[in-house]
């Protein structure tokens, strides 16, 4: 059976097409990054409409992929902008209703851990998930589809919030994350000591707002004082290697205090290459295995999507055409409204 995935939680607008067995038969993604891009972030009205006017021909693209109808419509229904989510939510409650096929409603959280599915990498159950995106940042002890313990979180902004406000305030436009990831390969990490918040708070949250307000503080000083100002690669490394160390190094302690071996890195800033080798660098020194996604399933696709929409119809659930959206929805939480056969 071939399930058609839709997401439209934030600024992409992707629909794909996946069989059961996990293999991707399209996945098609329309970036909106250049309508955000003078607003340093995303504009939720401006993203809502944009999803509007792209994901009929979104979900066409993924649907000439193969010439058998999909048996199943899977939909984020959150958490995530509200208008952007309608539309994907509507998209698909529409298909669902015109090829008389079940609706499957999935949390965008639990997909970005469970992404390596579709490269046939996701580790047995129990394992631990860090989430890194624009808008999370959190740990979470994934037990089965439906048992899902969150560790820790951020107390203010998410990671990718935080490279995207550096970014924009070191003028290097928008998203910051992958231009401070290329930057800062030829700066020195160690060029200015920012803070690493909560590196030793014996839990497992998170804080990211005050490394920003460091790089912020520290460039005026800099200023203030008529030193020269450092290069933005030194900056863009330093404050990678404060952000980075403390991801790190709480993810390696989580796992290690649950006893968990295997440990899922997903998200958009699960793309960047210094997290990459520092986390693979760090599991191999602790026993862990480390499994990562290609980046494309890192950031926001709907292949991720429709491989957890199988995974509940496989476990007999589905929504009807009453599903809603879940701005707020939390991490390992069921959406709402779901019936189960059987
Ligand atoms: O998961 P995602 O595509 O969307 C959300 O659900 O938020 O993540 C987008 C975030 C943005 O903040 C972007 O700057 C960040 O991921 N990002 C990166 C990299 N690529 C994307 N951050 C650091 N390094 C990267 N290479
Ligand atoms: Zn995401």
């Amino acid at each position: 059976m071939l399930v058609l995935g839709i997401e439209t939680s934030c600024d992409e607008s992707s629909a794909a097409l996946v069989a059961s067995g996990g293999e991707v038969l399209s996945c098609v993604v329309a970036s909106q990054i250049d309508l955000h891009r003078d607003y340093g972030g995303v504009v939720p009205e401006i993203a809502a409409r944009a999803h509007v006017e792209s994901i009929a021909a979104v979900v066409s693209e993924a649907l000439a992929a193969s010439a058998e109808r999909p048996g199943l419509v899977a939909v984020t229904a959150g958490p995530g902008l509200v208008g952007s989510l309608i539309v994907g939510v509507s998209a698909a409650k529409a298909l669902s209703w015109a090829w008389g096929v079940p609706l499957v409603a999935v949390n965008h959280l639990v997909a970005h851990a469970f992404a390596p599915l579709l490269e046939g990498s996701l580790p047995a159950f129990p394992f631990l998930a860090l989430v890194v995106s624009g808008g999370h940042t959190l740990l979470a002890e994934v037990r089965a589809l439906d048992d899902i313990e969150v560790l820790g979180q951020t107390r203010d902004d998410a990671v990718g919030e935080a490279y995207d406000k550096v970014a924009k305030f070191l003028g290097l436009g928008y998203p910051g994350g992958p231009v401070i990831d290329r930057i800062a390969r030829d700066g020195n990490p160690r060029a200015i000591e920012f803070p690493r918040a909560m590196m030793n708070s014996g839990d497992y949250d998170f804080s990211l707002s005050g490394l920003k307000t460091a790089v912020i503080r520290y460039m005026a000083r800099v200023e203030a004082e008529g030193r020269n100002r450092p290069s933005n690669a030194d900056v863009a490394a330093s404050f990678q290697a404060a952000a980075l160390e403390v991801l790190v190094k709480k993810t390696t302690s989580a796992a290690l205090g649950r006893g968990l071996s295997d440990v899922v890195i997903g998200g958009g800033v699960a793309c960047n290459s210094a997290l990459r080798e520092s986390m693979a660098r760090a599991c191999a020194e602790q026993g862990l295995r480390l499994v990562h996604t290609s980046r494309a399933l890192c950031t926001d696709n709907a292949a991720m999507v429709a491989a957890v929409g199988g995974l509940w119809y496989g476990q007999g659930y589905t929504w009807g055409l009453d599903a809603d959206v879940y701005p707020n929805l939390r991490m390992g939480e069921r959406v709402p409204g779901a019936s189960r056969a059987g």
